[in-house]
């Protein structure tokens, strides 16, 4: 091979590593003393749980808005009282979070996915579902879009849920605190199964959930006080993004079909009356 062509497949190399994310440079495995592991070239990433511990990661970047997408492939066969959580959150005591959680269940029985916004370290805004598909078998893309005018969760493309902006009617939106993303794979078998009633088979660990091509090109990055986004690029048009027609009849779709749980219609929970945003179109 000539010295050129041997440059030319190092930058292809190079090029495709970039494009498909990298474990290695993208986050820190954080806990789990080696139950987290970075394999394949960093194109994947395992994170197990046994009795004695579960494991965690999180981004390398910090973000204010972005849309950040990961692949993930969940706990097979009897994954009762486990939970994959994947999310973003800022720190400190008023924080701002979006979440994704997967609470397992026995072999067969769906897993629900559980969702949830923080703003200002207030949550209480949960949402589940239900998959249309069984989330152990391959592995599918869960995205969220966070802009300033709302936060749109999708599971392969399809959005199944959206928190809008309503600081307009006094609610506190996440705006201004920069967040990671953060991962961990855990025992919850006090509530997650049934409410608490099925327990985690030991006897079945290890326990693994599997990720890959993390891809936050379309994030803006925080560092240093400042956002990558500042300067008004017209190559952002993530920022601005509302949902088209097609979205948001798989949102409706999603939401007849799927949604087991809205906290926007639990009115024995909320009997002072429910949160200020359920109560707009
Ligand atoms: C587990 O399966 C049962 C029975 O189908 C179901 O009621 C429950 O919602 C499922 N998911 C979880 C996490 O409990």
């Amino acid at each position: 091979m000539g010295s050129k062509s041997f440059v030319l497949m190092l930058l292809f190399h190079f090029v495709l590593a970039n494009a498909a994310g990298n474990f290695f440079q993208d986050v820190d495995v954080t806990w789990g003393d080696g139950r987290g592991k970075i394999i394949d070239s960093g194109r994947l990433l395992t994170l197990s749980l046994d009795k004695a511990s579960g494991s965690g990661f999180q981004s390398r970047r910090e973000y204010l808005f972005g849309k950040i997408d990961m692949q993930l492939k969940l706990v097979p066969g009897n994954s009762a009282g486990t939970v994959t959580a994947y999310y973003l959150s800022s720190k400190g005591s008023t924080w701002d979070e979006i979440d994704f959680e997967f609470l397992g269940n026995l072999s067969g029985d769906p897993y629900i996915l559980h969702t949830n916004v923080y703003s200002q370290g207030k949550g209480n805004r949960e949402q589940q579902f239900y998959l249309w598909f069984d989330p152990t078998a391959d592995f599918h893309t869960y995205s969220i879009l966070w802009n300033p005018q709302q936060i749109i969760f999708s599971v392969d493309g399809t959005p199944i849920r959206v928190f809008k902006n309503y600081e307009s009617i006094g609610v506190p939106f996440p705006k201004n605190q920069p967040m990671r993303i953060y991962s961990s794979l855990w025992n919850a078998d006090d509530w997650a199964t049934r409410g608490g009633r099925v327990k985690t088979d030991w006897s079945k660990a290890p326990f693994m959930a599997s990720y890959r091509n993390f891809n936050d090109k379309n994030a803006c990055v925080w560092s240093n006080g400042r956002s990558s986004c500042t300067s008004s690029k017209p190559k952002n048009p993530w920022l601005s993004q509302d949902l088209d027609t097609t979205s948001q009849d798989r949102l409706k779709w999603v939401q007849k079909n799927y949604m087991i749980y809205n906290y926007c219609t639990d009115t024995k929970r909320f009997s002072q009356g429910l949160p200020r945003e359920c109560t707009m179109p």
